[in-house]
């Protein structure tokens, strides 16, 4: 998009945008962020509404994008399946059509990108993906920018991913292939990441392995997440003895660069997925990764709102 051009796109996966857009959405973040931190007003989207559609539930996601909208000028409208007519079996793409009349932007948490997908086809404004079964790219987002803060490019870089081959793989699969690093995976076996989900065109930028702890060897960053995600808790005690193993403990990070980070999306279970002296360890940028979602998503919604600026 060039200055003042409002073609309408959504953000519904990582591959949405080129490696041009994410140079510029990084740099815009570095500059909105900058800007709050000395305390400078920014109110690009004064009179503009976002509506957030939770189906599942959040705490890092609402209040990013919630002060992040009201901190640009704008507001915001919640609503949850308990509390609209989407938990009484409204047709997804009616709520779309009426939704979207009435605001100018919307971000869904769902379950089947499927749904997310109707909606933003029958929406007359930009559809924003706050996770989903399948993807989280606000999140890959943020980390990708937290890493950068704290290393410098992440281009050819190498990330283990250790755990579920869930939303958050995928979408590190996505970036991986996008902005040109290496994404070394270990999985328990039935958890498997498909790479066919991710519609990577480079195969090279996935690494598979078997034990968690060659995954994290050399690694620039170690990240993992919880081993039963959203919508699947019914599979909670059988995921539990898949995943023994599959914790990030001292010794992985001992494995990866001496100067390795360790991210994870949150919430997170100490002793399950990671230990706690990783997570509340030197190396874990957790905290920074969490407050970087508000300051990626200001960028991305001056960004699907009002174009290139400056
Ligand atoms: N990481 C993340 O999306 O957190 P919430 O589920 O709290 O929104
Ligand atoms: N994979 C997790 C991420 C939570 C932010 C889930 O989908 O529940």
């Amino acid at each position: 998009m060039k200055p003042g051009d409002t073609l309408m796109k959504h953000y519904l996966q990582f591959k949405d945008f080129r490696a041009e857009e994410y140079a510029y959405l990084l740099e815009r973040t570095r500059i909105i962020k900058t800007r709050f931190k000395n305390y400078e007003k920014y109110q690009p989207l004064v009179d503009r509404t976002l509506a957030m559609i939770f189906e599942k539930a959040s705490t890092r996601t609402r209040v990013s994008f919630e002060a992040g909208m009201y901190q640009m000028g704008g507001s915001v409208v919640h609503l949850t399946t308990g509390d609209s007519q989407l938990g009484r079996a409204e047709p997804i793409e009616d709520s779309a059509r009426v939704i979207s009349r009435m605001v100018d932007l919307v971000m869904i948490r769902t379950y089947e990108q499927a749904k997310l997908e109707a909606f933003a086809a029958h929406s007359r404004v930009p559809v924003i993906n706050g996770l989903t079964n399948e993807y989280h790219p606000c999140q890959i987002l943020a980390d990708i920018f937290t890493f950068i803060e704290h290393r410098g490019s992440i281009q050819g870089k190498v990330v283990a991913w250790v755990g579920d081959g869930n939303n958050m793989a995928n979408t590190w699969l996505q970036a991986a292939d996008i902005l040109g690093f290496t994404l070394h995976v270990s999985t328990p076996g039935g958890y498997e990441i498909d790479p066919a989900v991710a519609g990577v065109q480079n195969p090279g930028c996935l690494k598979l392995f078997k034990s968690p702890a060659a995954a994290c060897a050399g690694a620039h960053l170690v990240t993992t997440d919880v081993w039963t995600s959203m919508g699947y808790e019914a599979e909670n005690e059988a995921r539990r003895a898949a995943f023994a193993d599959w914790c990030v403990d001292v010794q992985m990070m001992q494995l990866a660069q001496p100067d390795a980070l360790f991210m994870h999306c949150l919430p997170a279970h100490r002793g399950e997925e990671v230990a706690a002296e990783v997570i509340d360890g030197p190396q874990s940028v957790v905290w920074d990764e969490a407050e970087n979602r508000m300051h990626v998503q200001k960028a991305l919604m001056e960004y699907l709102l009002i174009g290139r600026v400056g």
